[in-house]
């Protein structure tokens, strides 16, 4: 069963940063019954997404924390930033897109790796990244 007293947030603001949010994201998955290949899933996405605050906005915040519907638990994640904003998300999601020279395989590589992914952002307005994965 999911311990519901599972939640977190950290600040995203330095590569440092980043290794804290993986390892705070295996922690609280591995914590919530996910076996190691589904924690690797959940982990490479949330590090995918942390890098993405990091790097086009600089900085921002994850916070994440057990969630229950019907019969099932997961973990959510929710990436916020008040970055540059994306101006257009499907072409973001599109696999092999960049606006700064990546890959451009951290968004779709993201969104295969969890269940679910809303992502809401606009030019000017930051962006707000939120995935959901659940127990199987
Ligand atoms: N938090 C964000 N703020 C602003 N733009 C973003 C953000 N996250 C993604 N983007 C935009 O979406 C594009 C695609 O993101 P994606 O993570 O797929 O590729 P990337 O970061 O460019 O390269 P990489 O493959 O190394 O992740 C980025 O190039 C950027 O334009
Ligand atoms: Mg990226």
């Amino acid at each position: 069963m999911g311990d519901d007293r599972i939640e977190g947030s950290l600040t995203i603001d330095s590569e440092a940063s980043l290794v804290t949010v993986r390892l705070a994201i295996r922690e609280a998955a591995t914590a919530l019954g996910f076996g190691l290949a589904d924690v690797t899933r959940v982990v490479t996405a949330a590090f995918e997404l942390a890098r993405n605050v990091h790097f086009h906005a600089q900085n921002g915040s994850v916070r994440w924390r057990s969630v229950d519907q019907m019969n099932s638990v997961g973990i959510e994640i929710v990436f916020v930033d008040q970055g540059p904003g994306i101006a257009d998300i499907e072409l973001a999601m599109t696999e092999g897109w960049s606006t700064t020279g990546g890959p451009g395989i951290g968004l779709p590589g993201s969104r295969r790796l969890i269940d679910e992914m809303e992502l809401l952002s606009a030019p000017g307005r930051g962006t707000t990244v939120t995935v959901r994965k659940w127990l199987k």
